[in-house]
């Protein structure tokens, strides 16, 4: 296990009701910028309550609407143009990860000199950032509780991730009575997410006990709750399941003292930049691909591991349990979860970007679990369609 530290400043609001709380964002100044999307939280009655709330507190409100799912950097843009022109001092978001990585990135803009692009393509230059609040409306991405914003040009087909600590959210309010109303496509592409933040992190060489066996509990949650919630959009223990295990996917819990190099994110990340899919839609198309392909003597152990703890698979033999566990996970992804199986089935039909794709997802050099050329990408990516 490496050296590693683990700092999670967020106050977390967890369950019903739990929106109380906000009018503790006037201790950062007493304006704020709303972040949201394309309006659920106005269908769900959020932000009525919120405005009530901030009101109350004295807290004078601005408003970035319309944070597109895979949120641009023209939102962005405007929205750091807001802060500065307003002298806000606060970034409130409501919504899913894309409503919270433009507000964290906005937040940055706001104290940065040039373009927000550049803190998008370099994490270096984000020194300092207005605090971040949140309240979680869609169980995915761990924002919420991470350092963590991703943000595209599609103009130029680009998707990064960029981090920093101030990014970390001051606050955040998680109400699983919030996640009703997430339909089934986002409830089972959120699934999938948490469970690629889970996989990513525990599929790395170290031997390091307590992320492992704490990611193998969290992949059982999302494996028990996923078709609860999908079944029973309203089933308060399922969605509150979810919610909680979605953010200690990517906090920093399962992952730090290990290597995680993140390729299906990588390879997702492309096929977003290039043909703005769903997230998580995207990464359960490529992860049984991705785990066929890498599939090996020396990869074998952990995946059979991974059958055993996660899946009960009583199998003696690495390799074949390695199989039965990665058949367990295509059938849960596709069967129970009725995600999208191919890359056909969200709208990629031809591979005239792959190579493109490949030589940008291009491993970063660090230790992997398995390097990735850019030959076994673009292979990945044609066995995916
Ligand atoms: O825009 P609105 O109207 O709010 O609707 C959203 C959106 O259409 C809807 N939704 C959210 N909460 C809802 C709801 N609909 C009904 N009821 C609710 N309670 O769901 C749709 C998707 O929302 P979005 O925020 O895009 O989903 P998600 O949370 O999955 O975020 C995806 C984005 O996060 C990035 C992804 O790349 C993608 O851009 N990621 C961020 C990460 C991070 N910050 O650490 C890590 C992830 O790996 C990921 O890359
Ligand atoms: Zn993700």
């Amino acid at each position: 296990m490496y050296n590693f530290t683990f700092h999670v400043p967020t106050r977390i609001y967890f369950g019903k009701g739990q929106i109380k709380h906000l009018p503790e964002i006037a201790a950062s100044g007493s304006k704020t910028l709303l972040v949201y999307g394309g309006g659920s939280i106005k269908r769900a009655g959020i932000y009525d309550q919120a405005l009530e709330l901030l009101k109350g507190a004295g807290v004078e409100v601005f408003e970035l609407p319309g944070v597109e799912p895979n949120p641009k950097i023209e939102t962005v843009r405007k929205g750091a143009e807001l802060c500065k022109k307003e002298q806000i001092n606060s970034v409130l978001a409501i919504g899913g990860g894309s409503t919270i990585d433009c507000a964290k990135v906005v937040a940055a803009a706001a104290m940065y000199d040039g373009d927000a692009w550049d803190l998008v393509i370099n994490s270096k230059l984000i020194k300092a950032a207005l605090p971040i609040y949140s309240i979680l409306t869609i169980s995915a991405t761990g924002s919420e509780m991470d350092d963590t914003a991703v943000i595209s040009d599609l103009g130029k087909n680009e998707k990064w991730a960029t981090a920093a600590p101030c990014m970390k959210p001051t606050m955040s309010i998680l109400d699983p009575v919030y996640t009703f109303t997430v339909p089934k496509k986002q409830t089972a592409a959120g699934t999938a997410d948490m469970m690629s933040h889970t996989f990513e992190n525990y599929f790395s060489m170290e031997v390091a006990d307590v992320q492992k066996r704490l990611a193998e509990g969290l992949l059982k949650v999302m494996i028990k709750n996923g078709p609860i919630a999908l079944q029973d959009p309203e089933n308060y223990d399922a969605r509150a399941s979810l919610m909680w295990a979605s953010s200690h996917a990517i906090n920093g819990l399962v992952g730090n003292g290990c290597s995680p190099t993140w390729p299906i994110h990588m390879i997702e990340h492309e096929l977003s930049a290039f043909y703005d899919i769903t997230h998580g839609e995207g990464l359960a198309i490529l992860t049984p691909v991705w785990m066929e392909h890498i599939l090996n003597e020396t990869t074998a152990p952990y995946f059979a591991a991974y059958g055993r703890n996660v899946w009960d698979i009583r199998e003696e033999d690495d390799l074949e349990a390695a199989k039965l566990a990665i058949a367990k996970t295509r059938s849960f992804l596709f069967d129970t979860m009725g995600l999208p199986a191919d890359l056909r089935a969200v709208g990629i039909t031809d591979e005239t970007h792959f190579e493109i794709m490949a030589e940008k997802a291009s491993p970063s050099g660090k230790k992997a679990f398995y390097p990735l050329t850019k030959e076994d990408i673009v292979e990945i990516l044609k066995k995916a369609l």
